[in-house]
């Protein structure tokens, strides 16, 4: 199976070791499930494989992947830090009781209140994207009487092989100063020069669902050179280096595994034998997985309803929720592995896409699956939905979101309740 959590139990889909069909008919469909051991799993290999090789790390879970209470609480509890990029993930961290010297706010477009709300609220660092937002720290601080510490984000100019909304450490990306032409060398002379921030280190990060082990290293090996290159110029020395996010995660059986323990060892053993070769006293590692944190810890469950075959063309699936659940296809082709719940012994020979219920041709959650034969009312399940689903939801044509249910040992509970219609008009005056 795609992951471990994921079984076939006479004929029925079990998740995280219970019955999907149990849950549908519980909670209703759309629903997103959530396999809590997975996450804390998720974050344990991380630490672990940190841990084995060094003491002074830190893993920040990018929140943006997947952003609710309950998540922040999980890493409060598994000693993680979090990357935020918005006041709004700031507030969902601060009301789940997160302690927020251990955030790290991320966004390349951070307004003053988003600014003033962090500091008031004691966020730890900012990873500053440019020379305006250092203006706005200073202005703001000095304000507040605060002295911010931050880190400075550039782009080591790399280009992976990710799809391009995803690829971010480009010289030309909106994210980040460039090393490439000079910016990043003024940014550092900048930065060093206010009195209400301390300038911490560094921060990269290349780009997101990427299996090539070699991006990292190349990533962390530019960051050296330009950390060295500042200990020349500015006498300054870092004492961060963050090497962002990035680690895929497998969609289908066709996707490869990444031992990323065995990844994060090759990493750290190339700086240390870098910055011991430039005698530079080894700073904190950070590192900062969303999607290998969250993605194969969730699974969404549809109804199916209309089945249609169009004579000598094409078949379709629709199910009751679609692009506002799951925009991942829409926005990127990505790839999902879909089953069918009910019918996990029957014979998979029904080519189809699975489409949602909205009003628009590219509402597709899947195109050209190959399934058992569907009928309306079976129970429709699509893997690996954790990152980047629930997070990037919406009510268009007013529908509301699915809740969140977690799963712990045997047992589910809600995490986030469904959506009702009186919640669509909340806010209409
Ligand atoms: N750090 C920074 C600064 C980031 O921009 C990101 C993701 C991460 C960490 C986490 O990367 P991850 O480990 O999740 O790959 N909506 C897209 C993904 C956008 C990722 C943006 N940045 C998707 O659905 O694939």
């Amino acid at each position: 199976m795609l992951c471990k959590n994921i079984e076939s139990v006479n004929g029925n889909l079990h998740f995280a070791g219970m019955n999907t069909l149990t849950l549908a008919k519980k909670y209703g469909t759309p629903l997103y499930l959530m396999d809590e051991e997975r996450i804390r799993e998720n974050c344990r290999i991380y630490k672990n494989a940190l841990g084995k090789l060094y003491d002074n790390f830190t893993v920040l879970y990018a929140s943006k992947a997947c952003s609710f209470k309950r998540i922040y609480e999980i890493m409060k509890e598994e000693n993680m830090g979090i990357d935020v990029v918005s006041s709004g993930e700031i507030y969902t961290a601060l009301r789940a009781g997160f302690p927020l010297e251990k955030a790290y706010f991320h966004s390349n477009n951070k307004t003053d209140d988003d600014i003033s709300f962090a500091m008031e609220n004691s966020l730890g660092h900012f990873v500053v994207d440019g020379f305006d937002e250092l203006d706005a720290i200073e202005r703001i601080a000095s304000k507040l009487g605060k002295n911010q510490k931050i880190l400075l984000r550039l782009t080591p100019g790399i280009d992976t092989h990710t799809y391009e909304a995803v690829n971010t450490g480009k010289v030309d990306s909106k994210f980040g100063t460039a090393i490439e032409t000079g910016q990043a060398e003024e940014i550092v002379e900048y930065a060093l020069k206010f009195k209400h921030i301390q300038l911490c280190g560094f921060h990269c990060h290349i780009g997101s669902n990427v299996f090539d082990s070699d991006t990292f290293l190349r990533g962390s090996e530019i960051m050296l050179d330009f950390m060295g290159l500042m200990r020349e110029k500015f006498d300054y020395t870092a004492k961060e280096l963050d090497l962002g996010g990035g680690y895929g995660v497998r969609y289908t059986d066709d996707d490869e595994y990444i031992d990323i323990a065995e990844n994060i060892k090759k990493v750290y053993e190339a700086v240390k034998l870098k910055i011991d070769a430039m005698n530079y006293p080894m700073p904190q590692i950070l590192m900062e997985p969303g999607r290998s944190i969250v993605a194969d810890a969730g699974m969404t469950l549809y109804t199916a309803g209309t089945v249609k075959e169009i004579t000598g063309y094409k078949n379709y699936l629709s199910v009751d929720g679609g692009m506002t659940d799951n925009p991942r296809y829409a926005l990127y082709k990505s790839p999902y592995t879909v089953f069918l719940a009910n019918k996990m012994d029957k014979e998979s020979n029904y080519k189809c896409s699975l489409v949602g219920r909205c009003c628009e041709s590219g509402d597709v959650i899947q195109e050209d699956i190959t399934i058992p034969k569907p009928h309306r009312g079976d129970i429709v399940a699509v893997a690996t939905t954790g990152a980047y689903n629930y997070s990037m939801a919406s009510n268009y044509n007013r529908i509301p979101r699915p809740p969140v249910v977690m799963i712990n040992s045997g047992e589910d509970y809600i995490a986030v309740r469904r959506e009702t219609l009186e919640d669509l008009t909340v806010n209409d005056l």
